[in-house]
């Protein structure tokens, strides 16, 4: 999955679209995701229309309508053609975002048929005073409040070290592996083996053409949430690794 972040307008978007196209990703067994900003969005629906890309929203709303200037809602999402929308981005929490919110943005994403991906992740601060779990497992149980199993299993979890955004500090393959196992044995404590096993997890935090490979290979890590390298066609090469 890519996230833009605030990055393209539109007509880029379609340029975007008319490129991956021409070198789309040979990997049919895998899921492909353009998470972009939302006046981006009917642009990348129709440049990818056909293909095996879906496109997502980078955050929503969890009121339906209403006096919240602004916002956008989730089925306003769906009727534009979004499947995914990121939730609970570091990058959120940091504008004052919080798990309550979060929670009821992911109840309201599921109601409307999208899938979430929730983003969740320890600060440089936390993994040195040795917390990293502790607050992964605190987010993820605030997160979840209220969630039925069946629905869990159609969320997607996305573990990014807010000290690895952007920073091109990759948290090494043990590093990530160890997190994202750690989160299947919380969602496994909570909801049990099966939906444990359901869930795909993705690493984020400067992932490339280059370091993709390694981080892939782990076992509990289902695939990638890459901002800054998704911006060029060559996220098309990570999807094909
Ligand atoms: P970078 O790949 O630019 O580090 O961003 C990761 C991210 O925040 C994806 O959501």
């Amino acid at each position: 999955a890519a996230n833009w972040k605030m990055n393209k307008t539109p007509t880029e978007t379609k340029t975007f679209g008319a490129e991956l196209r021409r070198i789309l990703p040979k990997g049919r067994w895998c899921e492909i995701v353009l998470c972009m900003p939302a006046i981006c969005i009917p642009a990348g629906v129709k440049a990818l229309r056909d293909t095996r890309v879906s496109i997502g929203a980078e955050n929503m709303y969890y009121e339906t309508y209403g006096a919240y200037t602004g916002e956008i809602s989730a089925p306003m999402l769906v009727d534009a053609g979004v499947k995914y929308v990121i939730l609970g981005h570091s990058e959120r929490r940091a504008m004052g975002e919080t798990d309550g919110d979060i929670n009821k943005k992911l109840i309201a994403a599921l109601e409307a048929g999208l899938t979430p991906i929730l983003c969740v992740g320890e600060s440089l601060e936390q993994r040195k005073s040795g917390i990293t779990f502790e607050h992964i497992t605190m987010q993820l149980k605030q997160d979840f409040q209220n969630i039925p199993p069946e629905q869990l299993r159609r969320i997607v979890v996305a573990y990014e070290p807010i000290w690895a955004i952007g920073t091109g500090k990759t948290a090494s393959a043990e590093q990530a592996q160890e997190v994202c196992e750690g989160i299947r044995a919380v969602i496994r404590k909570i909801y049990g083996a099966r939906p444990a096993r359901a869930v795909s997890i993705l690493y984020g935090g400067s992932m490339n053409a280059k370091n993709c490979a390694g981080l892939l290979a782990q076992p509990d890590i289902d695939g990638g949430l890459i901002g800054g390298a998704s911006l060029k066609p060559d996220f098309g090469q990570i999807v094909n690794a």
